[in-house]
């Protein structure tokens, strides 16, 4: 499953993943400074927030309420198409997707 982080500075970082692999897993695999994920993935630290690109929004869906909590914890502005990485699993619909990176995440 091809996924493409864009960093804060407009670097393209395409790569495959397995499905089932979170994004924030998949990002630190392949050493995307973009994202942190300092808990690990367990819903309590927001260094994961990430933007998903208008495309693939309705396929991605919205955070739930766990997540919107931890979201305003972000460092960066919350926009509709926030998300906190760790909770995004790739599945095959999402094949081709892009996730855009904040300027920071703590
Ligand atoms: Fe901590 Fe996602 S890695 S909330």
């Amino acid at each position: 499953i091809e996924v493409t982080f864009v960093e804060a500075c407009g670097k393209r970082i395409t790569v495959q993943a397995a499905e089932g692999a979170t994004l924030m897993q998949i990002a630190r695999d392949n050493d995307v400074e973009g994202i942190r994920g300092e808990c690990g993935g367990s819903l309590a630290c927001a260094t994961c927030h990430g933007y998903v690109e208008d495309t693939f929004l309705p396929e991605v869906g919205g955070a739930g309420e766990e997540e919107s909590e931890m979201l305003d914890f972000a460092a960066c502005e919350v926009k509709p198409s926030s998300r906190l990485c760790c909770q995004i699993a790739v599945r095959p619909a999402l094949n081709g997707m892009v996730v855009h990176l904040p300027e920071a995440q703590i």
